[in-house]
């Protein structure tokens, strides 16, 4: 039995207490922003987002600096992007050596670079043990025990896979890369690529779109100094189709191929939706205008300029 600390109790970081709950470990989910959310698990240990009962064995607190001086086994940092830098706060002054693992996705414009979750963290500690989860998983998913599966990466493959030993269960199968700029930088792009997707037509449209997507991916990947393999992996191409075929980003990319504009589509349909594609784009484009050829990424390009000057999406293919 582990003990183990999640920070950020938002649909994924809550559906992540699933599994290692199953595995007996002694969890607690703690959330460091959202009070009214904080308020609602502790009183009812139901859900809003996942709309499920929480397990009683689960421990919710609110996040504060103090939970840190405990011994943990495993630290998962669950929060949006957006919250990262407040968390790399947290973890200034942290001197143990605990793993701590990343299942956050985006990246962010760090003076004319851009870094990944991982690296910003780093920013604050370099010391910190830090290792990344991601690929396909929609949390409602996961908290209802459908069989999913992961990759864990770290530059060190063994402590990807200690970390893999305790979270794996039957329904929750891990995989194991040490190409964590990769894996990073997959999961977070194809936010943007699963926008084009949907904006494709029909099947026929998207489907040349994702094949088109794929292609852009692996170049970018290696532009950023990851291996162009872990396009094809669980973080890449899996992440990929299941944004594409359901998710928020895909469902915006289906309004801008209506031609509707980014606004527009917001206020009209998605007001209260947060889309990470979206958000990233602001993040990298002014890089990615200055940095990356129009030959090389057409649609990223495309699907960037649709977002930030509020154009209607043009997609030349
Ligand atoms: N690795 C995976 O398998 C996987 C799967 C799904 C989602 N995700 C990623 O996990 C992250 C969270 O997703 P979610 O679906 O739980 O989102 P969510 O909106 O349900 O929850 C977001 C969490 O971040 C916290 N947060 C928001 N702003 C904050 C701030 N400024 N400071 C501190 N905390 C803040 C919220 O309070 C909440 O705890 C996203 O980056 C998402 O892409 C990862």
């Amino acid at each position: 039995m582990k003990k183990i600390l999640i920070i950020g109790s938002g649909a994924m970081g809550a559906a992540f207490s699933i599994p290692l709950i199953d595995n007996s470990h002694k969890v607690t989910l703690t959330e460091p922003y959202n009070l009214k959310l904080l308020k609602i698990l502790s009183l009812k240990k139901f859900h809003p987002a996942l709309k499920i009962n929480l397990p009683k064995k689960l421990v919710i607190k609110k996040f504060t600096s103090d939970i840190l001086s405990i011994k943990w086994d495993l630290i998962v940092i669950a929060v949006s992007s957006i919250g990262i830098d407040s968390i790399g706060e947290y973890l200034k002054n942290f001197k143990k050596t605990t793993p701590i693992l990343v299942l956050t996705k985006g990246l962010k414009l760090d003076k004319n670079k851009i870094i990944t979750m991982s690296e910003q963290l780093k920013k604050s500690n370099k010391k910190l043990n830090i290792s990344v989860l991601k690929g396909p998983c929609l949390a409602k998913e996961l908290s209802r025990k459908v069989k999913s599966y992961t990759v864990v990466a770290n530059k060190n493959i063994k402590i990807a896979k200690n970390i893999g030993n305790i979270i794996s269960t039957n329904f929750y199968r891990t995989e194991y890369s040490n190409d964590v700029k990769g894996v990073e930088f997959s999961s977070a792009i194809k936010n943007i690529y699963s926008m084009i997707i949907g904006s494709g037509q029909g099947n026929n449209t998207s489907s040349a779109l994702f094949r088109k997507s794929v292609e852009e991916m692996e170049y970018l990947i290696k532009f950023f100094k990851g291996k162009k393999e872990t396009v094809y992996g669980l973080a890449g191409i899996g992440d990929l189709y299941v944004s594409a075929v359901g998710g928020r980003n895909s469902k915006m990319g289906e309004y801008l191929g209506k031609g509707f504009t980014f606004k527009q589509a917001k206020k009209k349909f998605m007001r209260e939706d947060t889309i990470e594609g979206a958000d990233l784009a602001f993040e990298i484009a002014p890089y990615v205008f200055k940095k990356i050829s129009n030959k090389k990424v057409p649609l990223m390009i495309a699907l960037l300029k649709a977002i930030i000057k509020n154009n209607k999406l043009k997609i030349n293919y």
